[in-house]
């Protein structure tokens, strides 16, 4: 009972909160026009839209990249808004060009690989051939788990001669092996999964609730290093690092409805919302020790939709996170954020960086972005609507 009522509040508040100016329609429309230039620059199935060279090049990748099954996921979206078949057949197309990853052990990504594409075709279509590759894929992600470890292993090595590395972003993958636990009943899926969330929340993240990007284990789960590989350095909070723990630990909360998850989401929540040096705007420097530099709206987009989520947990907070999430889709559905139609490669977002130590997408448009982003509205859509 005591839960209706927080929903049934929670919906009044929607209803009361929803003043903002985006016109998701507006949004979903600009988006699949893009992407219908990027799906005409894109015949081969082999070449996955990633970013811009520094040439101003389309950068391109292979189905074995960790952002090959972004795409495919922001054209169910666009299929999600809009209905029409020939999404549906784009989507389907750039999902099963992903379909061999389904095998490969090599890499802890198999989450953003496999459940962003088939995921969400299986979500909207229920179409049976797609549950067998997710399983599949669930296992080959299951076998990075070592359990006198306790935590998947997210790259073979690291500099330092360091053999067990663990990133913050690998809590994006569990979400993969929750929805195999419940489709397969094997609770292996769900108890490592609890298991690598447990020793993350226990190691990666420091007294203000940020995280360190990467943690070196020993063979019986110790922590030899906590490090920086795409941030600014060992100390600083790297920008998309804390969206990918804040959406992690929403996720948590969703799938095990364990408290902890949920105020340790609202305690990234408030590392986020309450930095000095998150702009005006609301959408990120790379790293939040490094204002004034490159921004990064990847880091706004996954943010923004954790956010909403969260928002739908109640608590003294929610019109914060629901507020803070508008403004940021606000901010990324604008110049200077949003493309031009026809450029940026076909992007829809501009000015999100990728990794600026070691020199690589560095002010550009990241697939990713485009993904969470149109996540986020349709989640801003779903519940200005009153839908779950
Ligand atoms: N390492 C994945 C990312 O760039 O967020």
């Amino acid at each position: 009972m005591k839960n209706v009522i927080v929903l049934c509040l929670s919906l009044l508040a929607f209803s009361a909160w929803s003043q903002s100016k985006i016109d998701v329609k507006k949004e979903f429309e600009f988006a699949a026009k893009q992407y219908e230039g990027m799906l005409a620059a894109h015949p081969d199935i082999t070449q996955f839209p990633q970013s811009t060279n520094p040439d101003g090049s389309p950068r391109n990748m292979k189905s074995s990249w960790w952002c090959s099954g972004f795409f495919g996921g922001s054209l169910w979206y666009i299929y999600e808004f809009n209905k029409a078949p020939q999404w549906k057949d784009a989507a389907h197309k750039w999902t099963m060009a992903v379909e061999k990853e389904q095998y490969n052990t090599r890499t802890h990504d198999l989450g953003f690989m496999i459940y962003c594409p088939f995921g969400n075709g299986y979500r909207l279509t229920k179409n049976e051939a797609y549950k067998p590759i997710m399983l599949t894929g669930a296992k080959s992600l299951s076998t990075r788990f070592d359990p006198k470890v306790g935590l998947i292993k997210s790259w073979e090595s690291f500099k330092g001669g360091y053999t067990y590395p663990v990133i913050i972003d690998n809590m994006m993958n569990l979400e993969l092996l929750f929805w195999a636990a419940r489709e397969s009943g094997n609770k292996d899926f769900y108890n490592l999964s609890v298991t690598h969330a447990d020793n993350t929340l226990k190691n990666h993240y420091r007294p203000d609730h940020s995280a360190y990007h990467v943690l070196c284990y020993g063979p019986n789960g110790e922590v030899l290093a906590k490090k920086n590989h795409q941030g600014a350095a060992d100390e600083s909070a790297w920008s998309r690092g804390q969206s990918w723990g804040l959406y992690g630990y929403t996720v948590m909360y969703r799938e095990t409805k364990d408290k902890k998850y949920l105020d340790h989401a609202r305690n990234i929540a408030h590392f986020i919302l309450t930095n000095p040096t998150l702009p005006a705007d609301k959408v990120p420097y790379w790293d939040y020790s490094k204002p004034g530099e490159e921004r990064d709206a990847s880091a706004a987009a996954i943010a923004a939709s954790a956010l909403l989520e969260l928002s739908t947990y109640g608590g003294k907070d929610a019109k914060k996170y629901y507020d803070t999430a508008v403004q940021m889709l606000e901010s990324l559905s604008k110049a200077p954020y949003k493309a031009e139609l026809g450029k940026n490669n076909h992007f829809i977002l501009q000015h999100s960086t990728g990794h600026k130590l070691g020199n690589s997408e560095i002010d550009v448009p990241l697939v990713y972005a485009d993904y969470y982003y149109l996540e986020a509205l349709l989640r801003y859509e779903a519940l200005n609507k009153g839908k779950k």
